[in-house]
């Protein structure tokens, strides 16, 4: 077509993409540290913080510098940190009996980071899976071959309580038993923890992204097996109309913010969920989705900032108001 027949064009949408500063004046979504929730690995007798190998930038910490780490990140504007245990593996059990130990890891943790950094929100994951030897987010039955529900989420509102009384904010429960929130409100509110709120991670699904999480807090071992099938509690990946009837369950039963987990495979989800809920949504950017970008920018394949910035942004544009990442800490420290 000659240029002089190229029709009228009455509206020209670059007219808004002209230069940097005009971009950024009709910018619909942006992510920064007020969005963003840490999370942290804690382990006993650690000399040094402890590198992950596949996640890079990401240690272990002992409990002294979780705490420090904590006051790092506060300063830096993040306000709320999500923990993981990785405990000492003569501590583990069939039961998980640790995860109910006032004086565990985590309990004693919560009480010395409420001690150093009181206003900084602390988030602690409700699950069996860094204290069970079979390395299940609960109780197995009788044959070995299944999670049991009902049994679990007794136990489960057990550790709730246990954690709420070291001083917890919010606990997570990511275990994905049924009717778990609502057992676990009526534990919290019959110990008087009436202000622990509780963030479900409502539609967790059965994700081969959580591969590096598991070498994070060795969980991976089941009899030996390279991958843990958790299929018969966490969704089937293929599903989104049950993600929303899972999620609005908790809802009823009392949540007050809701989970999709992981992120960057889900956008769907959070933002059919985003329609369906009013509560805050919380997205778990897990630790595949943190560790390919990192693999991909080391072999020169993707821009590793850029790829970054862009993961995370499409995770706040689908409809999340928060953001568990492991990128957070650098983000807040860019962004200062
Ligand atoms: C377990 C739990 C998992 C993660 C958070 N809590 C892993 C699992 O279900 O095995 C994964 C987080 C990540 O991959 O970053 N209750």
């Amino acid at each position: 077509m000659d240029l002089a027949d190229i029709p009228q064009i009455p509206v020209r949408m670059r007219r808004l993409r002209k230069s940097a500063v005009v971009r950024d004046l009709v910018q619909e979504c942006q992510v920064t540290a007020n969005d963003l929730i840490m999370p942290i690995f804690v382990k006993e007798g650690l000399a040094e913080p402890e590198r992950i190998e596949s996640m890079p930038s990401i240690f272990r910490y002992s409990p002294a510098a979780a705490v420090n780490e904590c006051r790092v990140l506060f300063d830096l504007g993040i306000k709320a940190v999500a923990l993981f245990p990785c405990t000492a593996s003569e501590l583990k059990d069939p039961q998980g009996s640790e995860a109910l130990n006032p004086d565990g890891l985590i309990p004693k943790l919560v009480r010395e980071i409420k001690q150093e950094v009181p206003e900084l929100v602390v988030i602690c994951d409700v699950a069996l899976d860094p204290y069970t030897s079979h390395g299940h987010d609960g109780l197995l039955s009788e044959s070995g071959t299944d999670v049991e529900n009902d049994p679990t989420v007794s136990v489960l509102a057990q550790m709730s309580v246990v954690l709420g009384q070291a001083g917890c904010d919010w606990v997570a429960p990511s275990d994905m038993m049924d009717g778990r929130v609502g057992a676990i409100r009526e534990a919290l509110d019959g110990a008087s923890l009436t202000s622990v709120a509780i963030l479900a991670y409502s539609a967790k699904f059965n994700s081969a992204y959580y591969g590096p999480f598991r070498d994070a807090i060795g969980s991976k071992k089941a009899g030996g097996k390279a991958y843990l099938d958790k299929g018969t509690y966490q969704m089937n990946p293929a599903n989104a109309k049950e993600a929303i009837r899972d999620a609005l369950l908790d809802e009823d039963e009392g949540a007050d913010l809701l989970m999709v987990k992981p992120a960057g495979a889900y956008l769907d989800i959070l933002s059919r969920l985003r329609q369906s809920s009013d509560l805050p949504l919380v997205a778990y950017q897990v630790s595949g989705e943190f560790s390919q970008i990192h693999a991909a920018s080391q072999l020169g394949w993707l821009e590793y900032g850029r790829t970054r910035d862009e993961s995370l942004l499409a995770i706040k544009r689908a409809g999340a108001d928060l953001i568990i990442s492991y990128f957070a800490k650098e983000i807040a420290n860019q962004n200062r």
